[in-house]
């Protein structure tokens, strides 16, 4: 069984919560963080009662002090810090340029974008010990843009350069941006429930009908392969933007899914 241990933010629900799940499930420790502190504490005891190695922090990705508590937590917890998965993030606000709320905005950005950034400062020495990995969970809105979208796809486009930078910067450190496919989740849930005000009526339309055809991926589909990745990415994708479906990834996934070390 691995020994490894990962941090995983955005675990209290939705593709987070699936990873820690999966992670725990190949034998890593899982250190999971989100707001919802009753909710996180109640998961991470599943885990524990299913087996598994799990602590739950409570905390906002938004603030630097949580960010260093989380590290703080993990290492006296767990002794070690081997991956993160930055997995926490938000959509809103859903609305055109011209509408947006600008503290909504700048909150998406504290907690999409900066908030990895100080996570993974705050964890980099143990990361450099283990030659440890740095996932950064992405999305298509990184590369293309969605109206009504504006911060989710500069913030989601930033990290993907975050990422990029972590590469070029830390030699001891794996660094990936993954794409997870289109999840059914509470963030696809808000995106059928106010996307019909912010969104033009087609692209709202497609994301209707992804949900009514049954088209989303269930959360532990690319929640595997998330926690595949976290413990086991080549070192020579390192700076890479992988989509969570392609080739390379789910032959990666095939080999280690139900093997721990
Ligand atoms: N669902 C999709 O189709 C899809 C597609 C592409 C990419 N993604 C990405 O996948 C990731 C997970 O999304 P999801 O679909 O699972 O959404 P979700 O169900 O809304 O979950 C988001 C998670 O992030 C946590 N979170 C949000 N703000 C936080 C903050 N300030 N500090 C700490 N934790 C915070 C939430 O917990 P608390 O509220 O308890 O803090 C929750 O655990 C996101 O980065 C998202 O952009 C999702």
């Amino acid at each position: 069984m691995s020994t490894k241990t990962i941090i995983i933010t955005g675990a209290s629900r939705g593709l987070g919560l699936a990873i820690a799940q999966d992670a725990a499930a190949l034998g890593a420790s899982v250190a999971m963080f989100a707001r919802s502190a009753e909710l996180l504490a109640q998961e991470a005891q599943n885990i524990r009662d299913a087996g598994g190695a799990a602590l739950a922090v409570p905390g906002d990705i938004s603030q630097l002090a949580d960010c260093r508590r989380l590290v703080e937590k993990t290492m006296s917890n767990f002794g070690r810090i081997d991956s993160i998965v930055h997995n926490a993030g938000m959509l809103e606000p859903i609305a055109p340029i011209a509408e947006a709320d600008p503290a909504v905005w700048q909150q998406n950005l504290m907690t999409n974008l900066l908030g990895p950034m100080m996570l993974t400062q705050a964890a980099l020495p143990y990361l450099r010990q283990n030659r440890g990995r740095v996932i950064h969970v992405s999305s298509g809105a990184a590369t293309y843009a969605i109206a009504g979208w504006s911060a989710y796809c500069a913030t989601k486009g930033g990290l993907n350069q975050l990422s990029r930078a972590l590469a070029i910067e830390e030699e001891l450190v794996t660094s990936l941006a993954v794409r997870p496919g289109v999840v059914d989740t509470e963030m696809q849930a808000l995106i059928r429930t106010l996307g019909a005000e912010g969104m033009p009526e087609a692209a709202y339309q497609r994301f209707l009908n992804l949900k009514e055809k049954g088209e989303l991926l269930p959360p532990e589909v690319p929640g595997g392969t998330l926690a595949v990745l976290a413990l086991y990415a080549p070192r020579e994708w390192d700076g890479d933007f992988l989509s969570w479906d392609e080739e390379r990834v789910q032959e990666l996934v095939r080999m280690y899914a139900t093997r721990g070390d």
